[in-house]
């Protein structure tokens, strides 16, 4: 999504705002741009494609003190330099996070008010709507409060005027934005990332907050113009833990980290005790059904906590895409949960699925990894998984610490249900326990699946099937291939190839079966023969080790409790992904077209 940073104080901002810039890189972009106060004049200046083809244009020593830069991913109009933000009409310049969904009608109207629009974006609209109103009420606090019963839509907004050199103001509803504080200024930013090297103290910005901004002084009003008081918070997380600590890619790191995270996101909750399941989750006990929620890998860890709470806890579980389920007919009631998954808490389905479950009156809970995030604060319960900062733009350790929630939600539930006795929950305990160090040796086998991957990095389509829970970590190992390595890859139940599927699989087609399952394995095993037999190149990942040779390679992985499986099977496959798409060449961290949190619908 766009990245959004301003920077107001005693130092000069173009430096700060452009390392800004680059930490929001992740977030995924186009294009990017900056606009100072230069001599009390605002100098605006853009680039096409990367920062560092805007950095060739800056003069980083300029007396500039007050400014806004962007990162754009393009919504309206293409990705050029004409779109690119920020957009400056009459007296404003503005930069914008989101979508301005009534910008058609407003730019009608600002056309018969003689107005010119030069680009094909909706902020520029915005930006025009600003000066409209200011060229009414000559007040830019009174124009920002009415722009916000004018504009629909999501945005967080940067905004300067040439009325006001020394002020810096920011506007958000839905999209998220962040005012920090450091000892030579202040700073707005779409995220931490962006500002974690200057400090870690922030503001969050709720919507339809006004923030007014100077060197030295944070004024936060609602929409009413009454002054609101806001609490500074610190963000846990040191700069080091945003940056690459030695590793080629922050995936890579990401990946590294997973021991650790799961450890924190367990002990969080979980002391070795039931009772502490107990006092974190008994909330839970109330609902008869539930509705799983999210977008991409968090829908995916859905799709495992369907199998784990379903045959664990005997609930019915529904698992859907945001995007659909926002616009459906959800037949919930009084006692169904709707649960949230989204590591960002700020992807703009789930959020819409959030507030639409609590206007028909229905119980949320979030499991998010971003403390504060919209969806974190809106919903009526929350879980926070413990993954820190997730740069990639592909997910792993919020998508294994997602899973490590899923785990212990079903272990709570399934022992309460009178599913899982005293003696398996006493085999669960202890593999949770045992769980940090088999994440540790899985990964420590890389080469193993780098050189899996080294031998099918070049084919142009590649297959994942498995059964049950199986398939629902295919659907990720999946995604993972796909979204970094741009290689087509498709998860198919195993079940499935022989309605249609397998007339696909060619000699040497790469096709890897996830086969941890025990009731399910001798199906799944004849479904690899029935692609053996066609000549695909079969990559065994499997608990279960087996006389016969029917595949070509074999990935073997700890056997743990089934409701654990999970978290232990994604971790090769995150790592042949991670090969194939180095050996391929692919940006790993920031893929094209792809943005971390997908903050417009
Ligand atoms: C995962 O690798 C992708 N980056 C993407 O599918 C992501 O999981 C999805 O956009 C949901 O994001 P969220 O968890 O922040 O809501």
């Amino acid at each position: 999504m766009c990245g959004i940073i301003g920077y107001v104080g005693k130092d000069k901002c173009i430096p700060k705002i452009i390392h800004g810039l680059e930490a929001l890189e992740y977030r995924g972009y186009d294009s990017a741009g900056i606009s100072y106060f230069f001599k009390n004049k605002i100098k605006t200046i853009k680039a096409e494609g990367k920062i560092v083809n805007l950095k060739a244009l800056l003069n980083f020593n300029e007396e500039s003190y007050l400014g806004i830069g962007h990162t754009r991913w393009a919504t309206h109009g293409k990705a050029n330099k004409t779109n690119a933000h920020p957009h400056s009409v009459g007296k404003f310049t503005i930069v914008h996070n989101g979508i301005i969904e009534n910008y058609s009608e407003l730019k009608e109207k600002l056309i018969k008010e003689k107005y010119v629009f030069k680009s094909e974006t909706d902020t520029e609209v915005a930006c025009a709507l600003f000066d409209f109103l200011y060229k009414k009420n000559k007040n830019i606090l009174e124009t920002l409060s009415e722009a916000i019963k004018i504009l629909k839509g999501s945005y967080a907004f940067g905004i300067i005027c040439n009325d006001d050199a020394n002020t810096l103001y920011a506007l958000r509803n839905t999209s998220p934005l962040i005012i920090a504080t450091d000892e030579t200024g202040n700073f707005i930013a779409s995220d931490v990332p962006a500002i974690l090297k200057f400090t870690n103290k922030y503001i969050l910005l709720e919507d339809n907050e006004i923030a007014q901004i100077t060197a030295d002084k944070i004024v936060v009003y609602n929409n009413n113009l009454e002054i609101v008081k806001k609490n500074i918070k610190t963000f846990s997380e040191s700069y080091e833990a945003a940056t690459k600590n030695g590793y080629e890619h922050f995936m890579l790191k990401e990946i590294n980290e997973q021991d650790k995270v799961y450890k924190n996101t367990i002990d969080y909750y979980f002391d070795g005790t039931i009772e502490s399941l107990e006092k974190n989750f008994n909330f839970l006990n109330k609902f008869e059904r539930i509705d799983i929620v999210a977008c991409g890998s968090a829908y995916h860890t859905g799709l495992v906590g369907k199998c784990l709470i379903e045959k664990y806890a005997n609930i019915p579980v529904n698992v859907e895409v945001a995007s659909e389920y926002r616009y459906k007919n959800c037949f919930y009631n009084n006692k169904t949960l709707v649960i949230l998954v989204s590591q960002s808490g700020e992807t703009a389905d789930t959020l819409a699925v959030l507030r639409k479950a609590k206007n028909d009156q229905i119980k949320t809970l979030a499991i998010v990894n971003v403390v504060g995030s919209s969806i974190a604060r809106e919903a009526d319960y929350v879980i926070y998984i413990k993954a820190g900062c997730e740069i990639a733009v592909a997910t792993t350790k919020a998508y294994l610490a997602q899973l490590a929630i899923f785990s212990l939600i079903t272990t709570y539930l399934g022992y309460k249900n009178g599913v899982i006795d005293s003696k398996e929950l006493t085999t669960i305990f202890k593999d949770i326990n045992l769980l940090p160090n088999l994440i540790n040796k899985t990964i420590a086998n890389y080469e193993t699946y780098f050189k899996i991957a080294d031998k099918i990095y070049k084919h142009k389509q590649i297959f994942f099937i498995g059964r049950g829970i199986d398939y629902a970590i295919s659907m990720e190992a999946s995604l993972k291939l796909k979204e970094i390595s741009y290689i087509n890859s498709v998860a198919y139940q195993a079940g499935e190839l022989k309605h249609g599927t397998i007339s696909l699989i060619d000699k040497n087609t790469p096709v890897i079966a996830i086969a941890t399952d025990k009731y399910l394995l001798e199906k799944t095993i004849s479904n690899i023969k029935e692609v053996k037999a066609r000549g695909a190149f079969v990559i065994l990942v499997s608990n279960t080790t087996f006389k016969d040779h029917f595949y070509d390679e074999f990935i073997t992985i700890a056997d743990v409790h089934p409701i654990l499986q999970s978290i232990i099977i994604i971790i090769p496959l995150q790592l042949l992904a991670y090969k194939v798409a180095k050996n391929n060449g692919c940006n790993i961290d920031k893929p094209k077209n792809l943005a971390k949190s997908v903050t417009v619908e």
